[in-house]
């Protein structure tokens, strides 16, 4: 069989399940408008949250999508790994099935196994599952359909096999789907202490959604049993061209040889790191900038910001003196603006934060790194907090960018201190913030400020979303409760309305929470946080 490109493999996937009835719906946003207490769209079924609750309809009852993803900061985070290994990423694409409600364990199992070998040709002696360990019903559907022998049917009782979206939300039992690549690799069988060698790789992981995390400790039947699946597309990439490794496909290949042409360095077996975390960020940054999340201080601009940073750090290891990543966003967009149009509509943002923040950091990054080395030589195990602090405040180096530079000589950072440093800094700014003039009514957004943290302004790509209801305010005073045709102010962790602060003015609307309904006013921004002021 003739070798498919990543985009080609991603096209299979779609047509393959949409031959099976299902709707090819587009991936989502990254930042999701669904979900409140997620940083990032981290999985496929994050946009389908509300359907596998029953709390919306959709026309379809099946499902496919090719989603991006983000897995830095949240639940699942993978920033540290980047660059380290052959398979991490912090943007990837998630291939899925899904059914709402309509088929479930035998059917997932059989389009899974069917898909892979017959349409992707894998070899079926190279294949091992793994099931919940109380999953009877997996275990002999997958002796019945893929003929496996039970020794290539692993039990696992941990959360490995038990997937949840976040701390709340859909979850279930799971079984995944292994290759081996090969014994020229380390590694052992899942449920062994080598299990993360990089021989046996979860390609495919099926999930039967049954139940809703409801709160910490309440966990309820969902409406239907339902299927939730993700496989990594570099992944299964990397596997159908014949490599264990995700940077080794025409896809990563094509971006690293545009890293190369840039910086006029050819990759070798001791600066690999670099291309990886280059190429791997210049995809998360770009998608991130596409939806109009900026580089900032807080919450999800803070997130990209480590992310731009750490990319930037390594194209200066390679001896960059000029900003790159701009330049190597070509390739990206060429490669991948053919499903994402989004790069091509946001080309002229993406690239000119891109080369903002490449060079404002650069110069930072020159004495910051110097101040950095000088201390390593005189330590021998932990780097002082106060080293750690004055690096992120007067350099920007966020602090897993420091950690990052010392992982490879093995030392540590006092994170003890670290955090007092950090903590006293806020104090003093609260202190010196010179606001209005009229103390008392400022004082209060301080402390508002401090429990609930800046609200996410979303308003840039959706005029609708959901939101949590972090406090109320009448009088700049706290309430538990608004009555009806009481005004009063709402303050959530995230919103579309724009807030005014100084400029522009602020949005009108409505919030609707369980059967209140809110007419905004006006929104007003304070401190970063943004306050829907009600009529009633
Ligand atoms: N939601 C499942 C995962 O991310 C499929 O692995």
């Amino acid at each position: 069989m003739a070798q498919k490109s990543l985009n080609q493999i991603r096209e299979t996937f779609l047509k393959y399940f949409e031959k099976n009835d299902h709707k090819i719906v587009e991936s989502s946003n990254l930042v999701p408008n669904n979900d409140p207490t997620l940083m990032f769209a981290n999985s496929g079924m994050v946009q389908f949250k509300n359907v596998f609750t029953g709390l919306e309809k959709r026309d379809y009852q099946r499902a496919t999508t090719s989603q991006k993803c983000v897995r830095a900061g949240g639940k699942h985070n993978d920033l540290e790994n980047v660059g380290y290994t052959p398979r991490h990423h912090t943007f990837f694409e998630m291939l899925g099935n899904f059914s709402f409600g309509d088929y479930f364990k035998e059917k997932a199992i059989h389009y899974a196994w069917d898909l892979i070998t017959k349409d992707f040709g894998i070899d079926k002696n190279k294949l091992y599952v793994t099931v919940f360990h109380e999953d009877d019903e997996a275990f002999n559907l997958w002796k019945k359909i893929a003929g496996l022998s039970d020794d290539r049917i692993i039990r696992i009782s941990t959360s490995d096999n038990f997937w949840s979206m976040g701390e709340m939300g859909p979850c279930g039992p799971c079984s995944e789907i292994f290759y081996d690549h090969g014994d020229h690799l380390k590694g052992g069988l899942p449920g062994t202490k080598n299990e993360d060698g990089d021989r046996f790789i979860e390609i495919w992981n099926l999930v039967f959604m049954q139940y809703e995390q409801v709160t910490k400790d309440k966990r309820i039947d969902l409406p239907k049993p339902s299927v939730d699946t993700g496989m990594g597309l570099e992944r299964i990439a990397a596997l159908l061209q014949g490599t264990h490794d995700n940077y080794q496909t025409d896809h990563f290949k094509k971006l690293i040889s545009s890293i190369s042409d840039v910086t006029k360095v050819d990759q070798v077996d001791n600066n690999i790191s670099s291309f990886r975390v280059i190429a791997d960020h210049l995809r998360a940054s770009s998608f991130l900038l596409a939806e109009g999340v900026l580089p900032s201080n807080e919450g999800r601009g803070y997130v990209l910001r480590r992310i731009m940073r750490r990319g930037m750090r390594h194209s200066h290891l390679l001896g960059s003196k000029e900003p790159i990543f701009y330049k190597i966003f070509d390739s990206l967009k060429k490669e991948m603006s053919g499903s994402y149009p989004e790069l091509k509509r946001s080309e002229s943002l993406i690239k000119e934060t891109l080369k903002m923040e490449e060079e404002k950091f650069l110069v930072l990054l020159d004495r910051g790194i110097k101040i950095l080395n000088e201390e390593i030589s005189k330590i021998d195990k932990v780097l002082s907090g106060e080293v750690a602090f004055k690096l992120y405040d007067t350099f920007g180096f966020p602090l897993d960018l420091t950690e990052d530079i010392l992982k490879n000589k093995s030392l540590k950072v006092d994170h003890n201190k670290f955090d007092d440093l950090m903590k006293k800094s806020k104090e003093l700014a609260k202190k010196n913030w010179k606001g209005s003039g009229d103390s008392s009514e400022e004082a209060i957004w301080f402390s508002i400020k401090d429990k609930t943290g800046p609200t996410e302004f979303l308003g840039y790509k959706s005029n609708q979303s959901e939101g949590v209801i972090l406090n109320l305010l009448k009088d700049n005073k706290e309430l538990k409760k608004l009555s009806t045709n009481e005004k009063g102010i709402i303050i959530t962790n995230q919103t579309p309305f724009y807030g005014e602060s100084g400029g522009q003015l602020g949005d009108q609307g409505t919030i609707v929470s369980g059967n209140s309904v809110f007419e905004v006013e006006d929104t007003q921004k304070n401190l970063e946080i943004y306050l829907c002021i009600m009529d009633q």
